[in-house]
């Protein structure tokens, strides 16, 4: 019924999403990515391991906390994509620098 004309497409940039390439639309947040990964959950949390995934999308509920290159504890709903972003699960409590 409705079709997107093509010229008004996003471009779309690849990342890395756990070491697998996904491509996004231009200025997507780093969570739409794992989303679009089919990742059931992007990290566990601290006490109980419990999986969580991207839920609210505008940077309250803290549950897509995620390693984005190489830096712990981003959130993923708040972070645009760059093309070659590696974006990777992050596992209970992140580690604290010496
Ligand atoms: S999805 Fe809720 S803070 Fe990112």
């Amino acid at each position: 019924m409705f079709r997107t004309r093509p010229e008004a497409r996003p471009a779309t940039v690849e990342v890395m999403v756990e070491g697998r390439p996904v491509w996004v639309p231009e200025g997507a947040s780093a969570a739409a990515a794992v989303l679009l990964a089919g990742l059931p959950s992007i990290r566990e949390t601290a006490i109980s391991g419990s999986p969580r995934a991207p839920y609210c999308m505008m940077g309250v509920c803290f549950d897509c906390l995620a390693v984005i290159d190489g830096v712990t504890n981003r959130q993923a709903c708040m972070v645009a994509v760059t093309p070659g972003m590696r974006i990777e699960r992050q596992g209970g409590a992140r580690g604290v620098a010496p």
